[in-house]
């Protein structure tokens, strides 16, 4: 685990030319898309959004979808996404939780794909996300099952080697969450000093 802040803007312009991520990135879409209903007139929040692989998976079925990244080169790449597609109901902004910015907004349904590892303390998100939703508003969030830490090929702002499911569904309820439940949302074949190696990713859903 690392102690310092990965710079996800040097990786932006190539991050959708890795297959892998697409595809990750899909099976969590459509897991959050089988597991729960989202309904026209929700608003939403993506957080760590990246260049809205997800969010803009979601975004035709939902009133409104906000993007939420500390990364300026992702919102750069995903901005570009809603001006070509002429999109009226995706809003980006920028916001870095290290840096002591706070989320606001009003929401549905607060989503995050692969970004709960980055983030250093866990606790006081959790918490924030239970404060933006409605009542009976929806959390769900992806990210990997207990890796080892070896899953990233450097642990530069990697601040949880994945999730202990019981754990967090534990601080989901901490945060005002309840009937928590968790399912696999997709798995990942990747090389590891030689050999292939499967990583799951777990999608925790909680109630407000
Ligand atoms: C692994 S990427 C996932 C991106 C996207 N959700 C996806 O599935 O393709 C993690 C994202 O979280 C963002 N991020 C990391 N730490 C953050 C923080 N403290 N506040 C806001 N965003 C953060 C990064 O900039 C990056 O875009």
């Amino acid at each position: 685990m690392d102690s310092g802040k990965r710079n996800f803007d040097q990786d932006a312009a190539r991050w959708d030319l890795n297959p892998a991520r697409v595809k990750l990135a899909s099976e969590i879409g459509s897991a959050i898309l089988r597991e729960i209903s989202l309904l026209p007139d929700s608003d939403v929040l993506d957080f760590g959004c990246g260049t809205g692989l997800l969010t803009l998976m979601l975004q035709p079925h939902v009133r409104s979808i906000t993007g939420v990244d500390s990364s300026q080169g992702m919102l750069d790449i995903l901005n570009r996404k809603i001006s070509e597609r002429n999109l009226t109901n995706v809003i980006t902004r920028y916001a870095d939780l290290d840096q002591g910015d706070v989320l606001s907004g009003a929401f549905h349904l607060a989503v995050s794909s692969m970004t709960l590892h980055h983030i250093r303390d866990v606790a006081p998100l959790l918490k924030r996300f239970c404060h933006l939703l409605h009542p009976s508003g929806l959390l769900c969030i992806a990210d990997l099952d207990e890796d080892g830490g070896r899953f990233h090929t450097s642990s530069e702002g990697v601040f949880h080697f994945g999730f202990d499911r019981q754990k967090l569904a534990r601080q989901f309820e901490e945060a005002g969450f309840q009937n928590v439940r968790a399912v696999q949302a997709a798995s990942v074949e990747k090389p590891v000093a030689g050999t292939m190696q499967r990583f799951t990713v777990f999608l925790m859903i909680g109630r407000k």
